[in-house]
């Protein structure tokens, strides 16, 4: 089996970076390591503290943020970084070509019931001059590569650089990253859902609509039963999808008006976006297509719809025929 580093090559990735990607595989390795060690390391539970949006931050969150942060600064590869964690930006030595955004530890809620987490990251190529908030400010589409590690009964990391997406699994025994599917396909059709049902009464007519013609299967207008499953942690779900296919959505919620969804668009929906959409799926928030999101703000949430595409297509009907 190839070694993750020997296939960007083969793939004629940038030398800096395969590097990057390579930082990033390093400090993932790190944090399987911890997590693996749970209750023994005493790193399950939460900390004091919340994050920049009002979360409260699991031991875990804060570890792997460090991790990351420590290792991407010290690569001299990055400009500047931002995370789910930190309230602003992290800038890097100027020497740096990258940007990087990632949620250190998605689905966080998972540790202490040892169920799947992951890390997930996006990389943008840095302009020259000052760094500030504003160069992060891109639409998703001009990610150079995105990708997630998942932490399960195996460790993977999948990842594209704009030419699909492949998956490879850690060799714990040797440290290694191994190429084990080069070429990741989502169904344009589905019968499997993940949403959280439990909000039903809170979301906008369209997607309320959507998921009960879904509920009525074979008997209802879709005219075909669907499963639904549901992770709680992005990560795993859209992991699923990229495996078997299926629809993930986390739709606008009257209870957060303001907000246009749970999901952040930096460190969450963008880099799983590119990921669907290099795998032949869509992502869209029910209106429009996420990697053409001009962003306003570093944290911004989004309301998300991602994986089969005909399935995206259909959600997108509902919304349009609500207008
Ligand atoms: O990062 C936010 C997140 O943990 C996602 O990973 C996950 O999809 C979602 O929140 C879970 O939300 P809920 O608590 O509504 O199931
Ligand atoms: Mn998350």
């Amino acid at each position: 089996m190839q070694r993750l580093v020997s296939v960007l090559r083969q793939d004629g990735v940038d030398k800096d970076l395969i590097h990057l990607v390579n930082v990033l595989g390093a400090a993932c390795k790190e944090i399987n390591f911890r997590l693996h060690q749970g209750a023994l390391a005493g790193v399950l539970g939460s900390t004091q503290d919340e994050n920049v949006q009002g979360e409260v931050q699991k031991k875990l969150d804060v570890i792997s943020n460090t991790l990351l942060k420590d290792l991407l600064l010290d690569s001299g590869l990055v400009r500047a970084l931002a995370s789910e964690e930190e309230d602003d930006i992290v800038p890097g030595p100027e020497s740096g070509q990258f940007l990087v955004s990632f949620d250190p530890l998605d689905g966080s809620s998972n540790i202490d019931i040892n169920a799947m987490v992951g890390t997930i990251f996006s990389i943008y190529k840095a302009e020259a001059g000052e760094v500030s908030q504003q160069s992060f400010l891109r639409p998703g589409r001009e990610q150079v590569a995105a990708g997630y590690v998942v932490y399960g009964p195996a460790t993977l990391m999948v990842l594209t650089t704009g030419q699909g997406v492949k998956m490879y699994t850690l060799d714990q025994t040797i440290g290694e990253y191994l190429l084990t599917v080069p070429h990741v396909k989502i169904n344009s059709d589905t019968q499997e859902f993940a949403i959280n049902m439990s909000n039903q009464r809170h979301w906008a007519k369209p997607m309320q609509d959507y998921i009960d013609d879904l509920l009525q299967g074979a008997e209802g207008p879709r005219g075909k039963n669907f499963n639904m499953r549901w992770v709680a942690a992005m990560v795993a779900d859209v992991h699923r999808i990229l495996c078997r296919g299926g629809i993930f959505t986390y739709p606008w919620d009257r209870r957060a008006p303001e907000k246009a969804g749970k999901l952040r668009l930096m460190y969450e929906a963008n880099p799983m976006a590119l990921l669907i959409e290099q795998a032949g799926g869509k992502a869209s928030t029910g209106t429009e297509r996420i990697l053409d999101i001009q962003p306003e703000q570093i944290h911004q949430r989004v309301a998300v719809v991602l994986g089969a595409a005909n399935e995206v297509d259909t959600v997108e009907q509902y919304y349009r025929h609500q207008r």
